[in-house]
């Protein structure tokens, strides 16, 4: 049995006096976050200093995007290496906002997760279906096709302990969220997808998180779940108060 992986996803928010804070805090929590895998997603900037400011907290960190690319002239990029340079163990691909407002495909995210995984990162394929697709009923042909892209680049060594969030759009930072049911139905399916193309170990060694709206009040009835190893949190992991109920509700 895997630890629960609870991963906080800043997004652009945050200065790095605010990334302080919250570890000052987290460093009340040291017992509880030895049980469980706490990660944080910060802006990409304050990454580097990381290792120095979690001093010996028992957390990760990430990053919230990466480039495709390897290295070279392309303004603005951050590489993989660049990722693991600064200690990163984790990187968020394909999150709906970067596939929502900079166009990034299915194919491109495919792209991003080989380029994570050949630096030994874990990348965190982020997969879900927007409103209009959930009320006609294809959530799971489309969340199905997004990891489809990757399963067609990754070989079943390359695709082992890595991590899955299923995160509907229409559930993102709305206060809505679906059901236990169709949370259930959805990372069951991803399973046994997963089983199938590969096998049953190698399916196990993959975590699914699941992510939208994750708050104190819902967070122990979805992250329970069978087939839930964790959670992806926006909004409620910006204050230690509403981010460490999520964690707790876990142990
Ligand atoms: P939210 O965001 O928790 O604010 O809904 C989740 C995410 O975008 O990863």
């Amino acid at each position: 049995m895997h630890k629960k992986l609870v991963v906080a996803n800043w997004k652009m928010n945050g200065l790095s006096a605010d990334i302080s804070a919250m570890l000052a805090c987290l460093q009340k929590d040291a017992s509880i976050l030895n049980q469980i895998d706490l990660c944080l997603c910060v802006p990409a900037v304050f990454l580097n200093s990381m290792a120095f400011l979690s001093k010996k907290l028992p957390i990760s960190w990430g990053a919230q995007n990466l480039s495709d690319k390897a290295e070279g002239a392309f303004t603005g990029e951050i590489s993989a290496a660049m990722l693991c340079d600064v200690g990163c163990r984790y990187v968020i691909v394909g999150h709906s906002e970067r596939r929502q407002y900079y166009g990034e495909n299915n194919q491109w995210v495919a792209k991003k997760w080989l380029a994570a995984r050949q630096s030994r990162l874990t990348p965190i394929l982020c997969v879900g279906e927007r409103l209009e697709e959930h009320e006609k009923g294809e959530t799971l042909a489309v969340v199905l096709a997004q990891l489809d892209a990757v399963l067609n680049l990754a070989s079943s060594q390359d695709f082992a302990a890595t991590v899955i969030a299923y995160e509907p759009v229409w559930a993102i930072g709305t206060g809505l969220t679906p059901t236990t049911n169709e949370v259930l139905s959805v990372h069951t399916a991803l399973r046994a997808h997963l089983i199938k193309q590969y096998d049953s170990a190698t399916s196990q060694t993959v975590r699914l998180l699941y992510g939208g709206s994750l708050k104190a009040d819902n967070a122990a009835q979805l992250l329970t779940l069978a087939n839930v190893d964790g959670g992806l949190i926006g909004g409620a992991s910006l204050q230690y108060d509403t981010f460490a109920p999520i964690y707790k509700a876990l142990i």
